[in-house]
This record gives C-alpha cells, sequence and structure tokens, in this order.
C-alpha cells in the first residue's frame, strides 16, 4: 500500500512529482523514489525513509526530464532500504507498483532461469522483469505490458515509464486505485485525485482491470478484455491546499481539537437540531424490513461500529452483526438478499473493507458507507454514502474521522428506531437533544488536557497498560489501547471490564496501569467491583469518569473528571481523554506522532 503518480508534462517533473508525492505519504512512508525520462535515457533518485531524504537526495541530482513518475512505499515484501525502493527498472524501463504480486516467488524463480538479475526483495521487481523480458523479445510496450500482467496473482496499480520513449507512460489496475489527470498539453496518474490536485481538476477513475496509455496529449484506455472504453474526466473537488497543522505541534493534537467543530457539522448535516429531529435520509432503505443489519471496518472504523451496534440495538431494535474486514471477506457468511450492509471506513481505501463490500454486494445486499473521503474507492462502489464531515485526516492514528463515524451511525439508529416505530417521537427528541451538546461536551474536555498530560508522563514509563470498559465504554477502551499502542509502541489491551477475571486480572501487580473508562450509567456499579478488584491487587488505576463515578467509585487513582452526561453520547465525549492520554504519553516517548513506524494512514492491501 503505496502511492505513486506519473507526470507527463512539459515542465521538469522531478519538482512536481515531489509535491505529489507529499499528499500521497498517507499511504506509506518507509521510503520514496522518482524516474524520469530526458531525451529517452531513464534516471532514477531514490531513498530510505521518509519524503524529505528524497528531496534532500534529489538537490545533489540533476533530474530534468520532463515525463517521471514516482513512489511513496509502505512495505511489504522486502525491507524498507534503498534497494527495495521505487521505481524498479530495467535497461528498458521503470516502474512503480501499489499493492502486492502474492505469486512473485514463482515468477521471480522462472525469471530468474531465463536470465533475469534482481536487485531487490521486492514482489514488484517481477513485473518489471516480465514486462522486460517482452520487450526483449520484440513486443511493443502495451503487449509487453498486457503480457505481463497476465501472469500476475494479486493486486496492483502501476505506472510504467519505457526508455528511448519520453512521449509515453502506461497504467494499469487491478484491485488499486487508479486515477487519471487531464491537464493542458500534459497528463497525469496518480492514486487518487488528492495526489493531482496542485495539477489538475480533471480527473478520471479507471475500472477495475483497464490499462491506460498516456501520451502528452490525451489517454486511450482499455477494459480488462482488452476493448477500447471511454472514461471520461469530471471536476474533482479536492483542494490543492497541503493542510498544515496550523499553531499545532502534530496534525494529531490539530485534529483532536478540531472535533467539537467538525463533530457539530457532522451533527447538523443528520439532524435537525431545532426540530429535534433526525433529518430524513434519502438512502433508498426501507429498515422496517431489515431483519438486521451488518457492519464492517477495520481499526477504529471497526471500534465506531461496535459502539453503534448497541445504538442500533437499544434505540431501533436491530439485530446487528459486526465483523472485522479481514475476518468477514472469508468467512462465506450468508447474507440474506435486498438485506443491508454497512461499511466503516475513513480513507474509503482500506482493502479488507472494500472486498467486504464488494461480497455483500455479490451476495446481493445493498451497501451502506460511512465514509470520509468521498471520492474513495468505497464512495464510489458503495449503493449509498453517509458522509462523515471530518475533513482531511494527516495524522495516521485517527481521532476526529472516529467521532464524526460515531456521530453518522448514532443519527443512523435514531433515524432506523423511527422508521422501524420502536423509538417513539419524544424519545428521538432527547437523544437528538443529548448529542446537540455533544460539541460543548468535547470542549469542556479538551480544557482537561494539562492535567491528563500529568498523567500521561506516568503512563510513558509503563511497558504494558491495559484498558477497561463496559457497554459502549467497552470499544472505547479497545479505542484508547490501540490508540497508544500505535503512537507510542506501548504494549496495551483493550478489555470489556467484565472480562478481567477471566484471565487478565493475572497481569495486575503495581507496575500495571489500567485505564478504566466508566460514566456514571447503569454499568457503572459493575464496572466498579472490577475496578475494586484491581485496587486490590495494588494496580495503578486511571479512572475516567465524570464527580459522581469518581465519588461513588471510592479507590486511589488518578482521575480524569470529566462533565456529567446522558449515557448515549458517553462514547463520542469519553473518546478525546484516550486520544489526548495516548498523544501525550507518546510526545513525552519522543515517538514520531503523526508518522508511527510500520504504520500507513490508508492500508490498501490486505
Ligand atoms: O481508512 P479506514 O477507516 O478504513 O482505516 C481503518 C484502519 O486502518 C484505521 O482506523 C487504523 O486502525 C488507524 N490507524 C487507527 O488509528
Amino acid at each position: 500500500m503505496c502511492g505513486i503518480v506519473g507526470i507527463l508534462g512539459t515542465r521538469a517533473a522531478a519538482p512536481l512529482l515531489v509535491d505529489s508525492l507529499k499528499r500521497l505519504e498517507y499511504r506509506g512512508y518507509d521510503s520514496a523514489g522518482v524516474a524520469t525520462l530526458e531525451d529517452g535515457r531513464l534516471a532514477r533518485c531514490r531513498a530510505e525513509g521518509k519524503l524529505k531524504h528524497l528531496e534532500d537526495r534529489l538537490k545533489a541530482t540533476r533530474l530534468t526530464g520532463r515525463t517521471g513518475i514516482g513512489h511513496t512505499r509502505w512495505a511489504t515484501h522486502g525491507a524498507p532500504t534503498e534497494s527495495n525502493a521505487h521505481p524498479h527498472a530495467t535497461d528498458r524501463l521503470a516502474l512503480v507498483h501499489n499493492g502486492i504480486i502474492e505469486n512473485y516467488r514463482e515468477l521471480r524463480g522462472e525469471l530468474e532461469q531465463c536470465g533475469a538479475v534482481f536487485a531487490s526483495d521486492t514482489d514488484t521487481e517481477v513485473i518489471a522483469h516480465l514486462i522486460d523480458l517482452g520487450l526483449a523479445s520484440g513486443a511493443a510496450p502495451k503487449e509487453a505490458v498486457e503480457a505481463a500482467l497476465r501472469r500476475l496473482r494479486g493486486a496492483f496499480a502501476i505506472a510504467v515509464l519505457f526508455g528511448g520513449d519520453d512521449e509515453l507512460m502506461i497504467g494499469a489496475r487491478r484491485g488499486s486505485p487508479l486515477a487519471i489527470g487531464h491537464g493542458d498539453g500534459e497528463m497525469y496518474l496518480g492514486s487518487d485525485a488528492i495526489a493531482l490536485a496542485p495539477l489538475t481538476d480533471q480527473i478520471a477513475y479507471l475500472e477495475d482491470g483497464d490499462l491506460a496509455v498516456l501520451i502528452r496529449t490525451g489517454v486511450d484506455v482499455f477494459d480488462a478484455d482488452g476493448r477500447p472504453v471511454e472514461r471520461p474526466p469530471t471536476r474533482a473537488t479536492v483542494t490543492s491546499l497541503l493542510v498544515d497543522k496550523g499553531n499545532h505541534r502534530h496534525f494529531m493534537l490539530k485534529e483532536i481539537n478540531e472535533q467539537p467543530e467538525v463533530v457539530g457539522h457532522t451533527l447538523a448535516h443528520y439532524l435537525d437540531l431545532t426540530g429535534g429531529r433526525c433529518k430524513p435520509l434519502d438512502l433508498g432503505v426501507d429498515f422496517a424490513r431489515l431483519d438486521r443489519l451488518s457492519i464492517t471496518a477495520c481499526g477504529t472504523a471497526y471500534y465506531a461500529g461496535m459502539v453503534a451496534r448497541y445504538w442500533f440495538e437499544r434505540f431501533a431494535r436491530l439485530p446487528i452483526d459486526i465483523d472485522i474486514a479481514s475476518e468477514f471477506r472469508y468467512r462465506e457468511q450468508p447474507l440474506a438478499k435486498k438485506g443491508l450492509s454497512l461499511v466503516i471506513s475513513q480513507s474509503g481505501e482500506t482493502a479488507d473493507t472494500l472486498a467486504s463490500l464488494r461480497y455483500a454486494k455479490a451476495e446481493g445486499q445493498q451497501v451502506a458507507a460511512v465514509v470520509n473521503v468521498e471520492q474513495s474507492t468505497i464512495a464510489r462502489e458503495a449503493d449509498m454514502i453517509l458522509p462523515t464531515l471530518a475533513g482531511p485526516e494527516i495524522g495516521v492514528a485517527s481521532t476526529k474521522a472516529f467521532t464524526c463515524q460515531l456521530a453518522v451511525l448514532a443519527c443512523l439508529a435514531i433515524a432506523a428506531g423511527r422508521a422501524r416505530n420502536v423509538l417513539p417521537e419524544a424519545e428521538e427528541a432527547r437523544l437528538v437533544a443529548a448529542f446537540a451538546e455533544v460539541p460543548r461536551l468535547m470542549s469542556q474536555v479538551l480544557r482537561l488536557e494539562d492535567g491528563i498530560e500529568a498523567i500521561a508522563r506516568d503512563l510513558g514509563r509503563a511497558e504494558h497498560v491495559l484498558y477497561l470498559g463496559r457497554g459502549t465504554s467497552y470499544p472505547i477502551a479497545l479505542e484508547g489501547a490501540l490508540k497508544l499502542k500505535e503512537i507510542s509502541y506501548i504494549h496495551a489491551e483493550g478489555y470489556a471490564a467484565g472480562e478481567l477475571k477471566h484471565g487478565p486480572i493475572a497481569l495486575i501487580d503495581e507496575a500495571m496501569p489500567v485505564v478504566v473508562i466508566a460514566p456514571h450509567d447503569h454499568v457503572f456499579e459493575k464496572t466498579v467491583s472490577n475496578v475494586q478488584e484491581v485496587a486490590a491487587r495494588d494496580g495503578r488505576i486511571i479512572l475516567v469518569s465524570d464527580e459522581a463515578g469518581i465519588s461513588a467509585a471510592g479507590v486511589n487513582a488518578d482521575r480524569v473528571v470529566v462533565p456529567s452526561m446522558p449515557a448515549e453520547i458517553t462514547p463520542l465525549v469519553y473518546a478525546l481523554p484516550v486520544q489526548l492520554l495516548a498523544y501525550h504519553t507518546a510526545v513525552f516517548m519522543g515517538t514520531d506522532v503523526d508518522q508511527p513506524r510500520n504504520l500507513a494512514k490508508s492500508v490498501t492491501v490486505e
């Protein structure tokens, strides 16, 4: 899962490629590279690590060609070294690839027997050698690429340059996204419209199986069966401005602080706040007819789905099946024809979630997508979109997208309750009024930052941390643990508080911090019993609750005192202290908060 870009331009391509790659760094930042063509001669520049290393290296390398390709990598096959960085090249071509070639071992063995010499440990290099073999035997570039692609199993989006031909670039996709940009006497190709935003807003998306032959003045596209097809460009609405951190030290902190505003926008989009009702949702779905709803997502988006299960079951009396997308896609779960599936994804590009969407559609279901990027593949393939209005989320650790997902899901659950005639109008009005308070309460919680930072300094000395919660606080415990481990690299686990006694309690000693998410709700007393079990074993408790909860708990604990609020809205508000706790722990540890090791913002491989 990498970012690729290609330019057939009228100016030096290298600086433009780097600018586009900056917009694709969310897809990976293990290494980066560009290749250009100048008077038919292929030249490459690659560097290990973040893009700034490539930029430094380019200062000393004169790449003046107007035709070029670029790549930012998230390592799958082969360590994140310079030799494994893209573009990969032979004497005849250079190539960038996003995806995974599953049968690369057998292809590599075969190619080596034919005399190919490999310079990397990547799966990608087999594509370069396969195309090279075709060119060596006299095939034209398009035929050589087509023949190579027929040999591949797996997912790919590629861009290929050919030595000796400054006027040609070939792109192709199967599984991974690829967009074509139309300029004025220039043509571009990229993993998404955001990458191409500084160059053009005229974007066409290739369909799965398409192959595109680009020259400086246009493009010919061929579908999976090799037939010429039209993929006309439309105007993309993404901004060409790179989002900046403003006055914040990290994107993550900026995004945490944006939550009152973006959650407010999202709620206002779905709720008639003055009328105390949900706005009519033009989804074409009759909730009254549904027997169940199936929810699929990954990571943080999955935890948003877990919270939503409680809401759908309570507000709408609608049974929910919820799955991690990477499990769902291979479970062969029978799905009711004309039923409804819901996928949740910030990026809209997550490979497992996309595969789940396709599985559900193939089973005859309608698919609704809660997405933040409306130009994404999931948004384009879903039958209906429920946008989250979080704005671009740059920090790899998801924060504002999560709470906006929760906002959308809460509104959908309320709407479903009304449609199923199980949620009285007065209850709808009470819930709408409660959710309308979320932005204000979030702002109050953000003012607790100094106290949370002090607790984080202590947490930063721990090797392991447990997070506990019950009911809708259980997914928040899972989310807190995920946030902490992904940006601070401290091992953390989230548990349903009631599960503590079934195993994890064995871990409790004076060195084990236990973060307890415990609003003073109907399961509070049960959670407090679990807190007492931790206290009795000298565990270090960090209690996140309201005044009533803190005084009722009666244990020695570090406290984060959150305002009191109706139980239904606590997941949105309690998400903020766990985000801040993870953030300040990571800052204290000195890790790369916005681009933590081994991760990428968008996970486009299995
Ligand atoms: O773009 P998506 O919402 O589909 O991404 C799903 C997960 O990869 C994502 O939430 C991941 O877990 C985040 N790094 C969590 O902070």
